[in-house]
């Protein structure tokens, strides 16, 4: 195994500093003899560990021509992601031991990253029966977190039984928080903009109901509840209530409802159509200032690739959802780090820490340090580049960034001191 050592790195933004990695974790070894080791010139970059999301729709099985394991992971790679949680919204749905095995596999055998399945709360995401959530906590690819996403847990009874069987073996339960009658038909959200544009309104409440039911009933049974893809304000403030409470709830938002809002759905540009949808620049503020104060725990992709044809139609008839993992990072740059909100520490917590202690991980989200298992990412913060779909790693081309400029380069990406991706370019 290639020994590596980085010069001139910022650990966290902090003073220049030498890493020596050596059998896949950082060393302990004084640096100085540096004979068959691979030197790594990192002047000038910020040294974070390897970043965690917990929400990725990868697409296998069943949407290969969206995105592979293969693909998805190496998108991750690109943007400084060491691990993944691969949601459950395949085909066959990842509601059986056997099929998160599978896509564990998948991850194993190929991933630039490591991937780890969400297993589905309910048979199908049908929303009528329990899945084997037991069967899947015990299979090798160990799940601890469970969601329907793309869907809500909609019956309070079966989210109950969820939260309090996943309590068994220390799971979570990630809630799509939409209340689906509240919201048959929605587009985008609801407000002045969504009348005058004709499309149907997806309204806060919708989102902030759910998540005031599942924090109540987390409470109620003592269990953990974790908020996908906060939106609102209202919805930060009861994340924010529950916390003080004391209860046992955790939340994300998405590198787009921190930077995007509504009103670039002027253009009936079907690739800013998502679920929950983009919302107000007061929405915006709040969700920053959540991330920020920690009321929200982490960033979380909710990478979502569509083939071309699910997403090249009219508003109405295209699919939900847009990319995140390559500019994740960059995104989180330009809203928190240089508005002053996160230094680089507060971006090593919320997009490797907490992911990592909500999904379970130990060997992820640990501090980059002797002994440590060597899953770092090299950020160059000062370059600033254009986006261009063309040049995604993903197989999908749906990003919302297209034609932005935005800061923040990843170098290169280790995952147990191997390097996934070296000078911006994937290994392999
Ligand atoms: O916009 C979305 N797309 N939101 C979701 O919850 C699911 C996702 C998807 O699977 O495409
Ligand atoms: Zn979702």
């Amino acid at each position: 195994m290639t020994s590596y050592l980085i010069t001139g790195a910022r650990l966290l933004g902090g003073d220049p500093t030498d890493l020596l990695i050596e059998d896949g974790v950082v060393s302990t070894r004084a640096t100085g003899a540096t004979a068959g080791v691979e030197v790594v010139d990192a002047t000038g970059l910020v040294a974070l560990p390897g970043l965690v999301d917990l929400h990725t729709h990868l697409r296998e099985p069943g949407r290969e021509d969206a995105e592979t394991v293969l693909t998805g992971t190496q998108a991750a790679a690109m943007g400084g992601f060491t691990a993944v949680h691969a949601m459950a919204n395949t085909d066959p749905v990842a509601d059986t031991a056997g099929v998160v095995e599978q896509v564990w596999r998948l991850g194993r055998e190929g991933g630039y990253c490591d991937v780890y399945p969400v297993g589905a709360v309910t048979v199908g995401l049908a929303g009528q029966q329990l899945a084997e959530l037991g069967a899947m906590a015990d299979s090798a690819a160990r799940v601890r977190v469970f969601s329907d996403d793309g869907r809500c847990v909609e019956d309070a009874v079966l989210m109950r039984r969820a939260l309090e069987y996943v309590k068994a073996f220390d799971g979570v339960v990630a809630q799509h928080a939409q209340e689906p009658r509240l919201t048959e038909g929605a587009q985008m959200n609801e407000g002045e903009l969504s009348g005058r544009l004709g499309l149907t309104g997806w309204p806060a409440v919708a989102e902030e109901a759910v998540i005031a039911r599942d924090c109540l009933l987390a409470a109620h049974v003592g269990s953990r509840l974790h908020v996908c893809h906060v939106s609102t304000a209202g919805s930060v403030e009861l994340v924010r209530q529950a916390k003080a409470s004391g209860w046992n709830v955790t939340a994300e938002v998405t590198p787009h409802h921190l930077l995007l809002t509504d009103e670039l759905a002027v253009s009936y540009d079907p690739v800013f159509k998502v679920n929950p949808p983009l919302r107000t620049d007061a929405d915006v503020e709040a969700v920053r200032a959540g991330l920020a104060d920690g009321t929200i725990d982490c960033v979380a992709t909710d990478h979502a690739p569509h083939a071309l044809e699910d997403k090249e139609s009219e508003w109405a008839s295209a699919r939900p959802g847009m990319l995140g993992l390559e500019q994740a990072l960059s995104v989180v740059v330009a809203t928190m780090v240089e508005t002053g909100r996160l230094d680089w520490a507060g971006v090593a917590d919320r997009m490797s820490v907490r992911p990592a202690t909500i999904g379970r991980l130990t060997e992820h989200g640990r501090p980059i340090a002797p002994g440590e298992p060597a899953n770092l990412v090299l950020l160059d913060p000062a370059t600033r580049a254009v986006v261009d779909p063309a040049g995604l790693a993903s197989r999908s081309r749906n990003t919302p960034y297209a034609g932005r400029e935005l800061p923040g380069r990843v170098v290169a990406t280790f995952l147990r001191g191997e390097p996934t991706v070296l000078d911006g370019k994937a290994m392999k």
